[in-house]
């Protein structure tokens, strides 16, 4: 059994279905449930212009209530989870490393995300993590 679980999320429907799973992981374990989310900030390269204070502030605030949200979202299907919310690097490697510094068993993720690239079957998030992790990972479809 799984009883330390990090489920990481980008809001999409397939990570959706990573956190109803990663729900229903800790609640046969009795185990712990982080939520985490890697902050994606637009990209600013090739338009001559650095993000603004404000603009970062705006994206991060969105992010945390966003997590809130899906904290809430475990709360009314009886889990109690903590949040994660990473505000630099890349997702994958910002998720592996939160893995492994805070001793998890598992990690959950959607196999795909946001991103528009059809015909891909994993993410490079996805793909990243579960190519890279040495813990168990569950990919969600
Ligand atoms: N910024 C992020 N923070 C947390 N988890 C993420 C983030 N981006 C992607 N993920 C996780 O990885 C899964 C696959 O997403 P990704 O590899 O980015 O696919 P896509 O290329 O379709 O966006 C998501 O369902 C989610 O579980
Ligand atoms: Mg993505």
């Amino acid at each position: 059994v799984f009883s330390n679980v990090l489920v990481a999320t980008d809001g999409s429907e397939c990570a959706e279905r990573a956190l109803e799973s990663a729900i229903d992981m800790v609640k046969v374990s009795n185990g712990k449930l982080t939520i985490m989310h890697v902050l994606e900030l637009p990209p600013t390269v090739g338009i001559g212009k650095t993000l603004t204070a404000k603009v970062v502030r705006f994206y991060t605030n969105d992010a945390k209530a966003f997590l809130e949200e899906q904290q809430h979202e475990a709360k009314t299907r009886g889990v109690d989870a903590g949040t994660i919310l990473a505000k630099s690097g890349s997702p994958a490697k910002a998720i592996l490393s939160t893995a492994k510094s805070r001793k998890m068993d598992l990690i959950v993720v959607g196999s795909r995300g946001l991103g528009g690239v059809k015909g891909l079957l994993l993410g490079s998030v996805s793909n990243a993590i579960v190519h890279s992790a040495k813990i168990s990972v569950l990919v969600t479809k």
